[in-house]
């Protein structure tokens, strides 16, 4: 057996911090108390006395070695999940995404095979991408194997988005099946007319982007996704908020009583559409998300949803592309740009940094965002997002003085650029624990590729979909 005690440390929690030691025992936390006297024979002491101590990290929404007709996702399992731990999250939460006349199980069987090579713990939502009569047998069979949670698109309707009527569908499938639906709130219809007109202009560029996708376009998917939740009687997820109206429809929801669960990216809080103005078609490019970035106006209305309690979870939605990739359509044709940008390292710091250091957000609510709530919501706590006796021996040391700047050269994350290059960050881990074993420390990743384990999800104490 391998015992570890972390000695007086600031162990910060989602309600309260304080200092204390932590016993792990194997890939457990045993104890946790203000000192933990004479605790028998201990294989590594960490003193921790300068440092935070967190629960490891839970990214809620990551795309690796995601297959798109434009290019593939630059991070792989294995390369993906070291970042992650590089960056302080221990798990990450990752997508089934089954072609519409493909079985849900053979997807999830290819997935899971893909998934293998984690480094970190992984768990797997699934999306619906068509509604047909074995919908309800196929996911009830998903859910025996540890799936308790679905992603829905009202965008992309020409690949994997939904019309309002199967979207009900699924709400009432789920609400059967004791599911929560997750939603990408973007109206298809408008988008895809959008787009259209646009490049029939001949604004075709990478710049135009985000015209085709305007904050309405959020605020009307996400108010209509909420109201169809609301007749269907389940709680609702908001993957990626990016707007104010995305925020004014989940505010009018709750305020009429219903459950909604809203998640936004650091991309949406720190970065805006000046980058889609600044610099060649290229460089644009880079920046090619689905919402895109916003005005400072909606920043400012997504820090208060933090900080009210409004958006409940931090996710990255990592989905990196290499340059090339980017930048093949970058002056021609926006529409078939791949979408998305990295992120599964810096999550924690850029959130520390900015709305931590940058006085937004207590360090309670910081860890509640990152860890805590992203556990409850998805079916994972206590096991994940605790530090308390039983729970994983998932634990950040914490450095809160380290500074550095985000540079690509310097990155885990396997891609040539990050949208965040520059930026310098306030905070980082200096060790980080996966279930017991030292899987990042003095700036290295120590991990074998395979070495992350399944979640088999479901609800539990404090996990229950809305995690309240
Ligand atoms: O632009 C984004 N968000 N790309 C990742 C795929 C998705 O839409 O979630
Ligand atoms: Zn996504």
């Amino acid at each position: 057996m391998s015992r570890i005690l972390i000695r007086a440390g600031t162990i910060v929690s989602d309600c309260r911090s304080f200092p204390g030691d932590i016993l792990v025992e194997d890939e457990k936390i045993v104890a946790v108390d203000k000192k933990i006297s004479g605790p028998g024979k201990i294989d590594r002491v960490v003193d921790a006395a300068d440092c935070e101590v967190f629960p490891g990290g839970v990214d809620p929404h990551v795309h690796l070695e995601l297959e798109t007709s434009n290019g593939i996702s630059s991070d792989d399992f294995a390369s993906g999940s070291r970042a992650a731990l590089a960056g302080g999250t221990t798990t990450v939460l990752d997508f089934v995404t089954p072609g519409r006349h493909e079985s849900l199980s053979a997807a999830l069987a290819s997935r899971m095979e893909a998934a293998r090579a984690a480094v970190c713990d992984y768990g797997l939502h699934m999306s619906v991408t068509a509604v047909h009569g074995s919908l309800a047998a196929e996911l009830a069979a998903c859910r025996q194997q540890g799936i308790v949670s679905l992603k829905t698109y009202l965008a992309y309707k020409e690949t994997v988005g939904l019309d309002d009527d199967e979207f009900l569908a699924v709400l009432d499938l789920a609400r059967r099946l004791n599911l929560l639906v997750m939603v990408h709130a973007e109206s298809g219809d408008m988008v895809a007319y959008l787009q259209k007109k646009l490049l029939a202009q001949g604004k075709g560029a990478a710049g135009y982007h985000p015209l085709s996708r305007p904050p309405e376009v959020e605020g009307d998917a996400a108010g209509r996704a909420l109201l169809m939740a609301r007749l269907a009687g389940v709680p609702l997820y908001l993957v990626h908020v990016s707007s104010r109206q995305g925020v004014e429809a989940m505010t009018a929801a709750r305020r009429a009583g219903q459950t909604v669960i809203g998640e936004t990216c650091p991309q949406y809080l720190l970065l805006d559409a000046s980058r889609y103005q600044n610099g060649a078609a290229d460089d644009a490019a880079a920046f090619v998300m689905s919402p895109p970035l916003r005005a400072r106006e909606h920043q400012t209305a997504l820090w208060e949803a933090l900080a009210q309690g409004i958006i409940q979870t931090l996710a990255t939605d990592h989905c990196p592309f290499r340059s090339f990739e980017k930048k093949k359509y970058a002056a021609s044709d926006f529409s078939k740009i791949p979408n998305g940008c990295g992120g599964i390292e810096t999550r924690l710091s850029l959130l520390y940094s900015f709305g931590v250091k940058g006085g937004k957000i207590p360090l309670t609510r910081f860890v509640d965002l990152v860890s805590t709530r992203p556990a409850k919501v998805f079916g994972l706590y206590p096991r994940k997002g605790a530090i308390r006796a039983g729970s994983d021996a998932d634990l950040v040391i914490w450095d809160p003085h380290e500074t550095r700047k985000i540079s690509a050269a310097g990155q885990w994350q396997r891609c040539d650029h990050t949208v965040y290059e520059g930026l310098e960050l306030h905070g980082a881990p200096r060790l980080v624990f996966s279930r017991g074993a030292a899987v990042f420390e003095n700036g290295r990743v120590q991990a074998e590729a395979g070495r992350g384990n399944y979640l088999a999800r479901e609800w539990g104490q404090g996990s229950d979909g809305r995690g309240d």
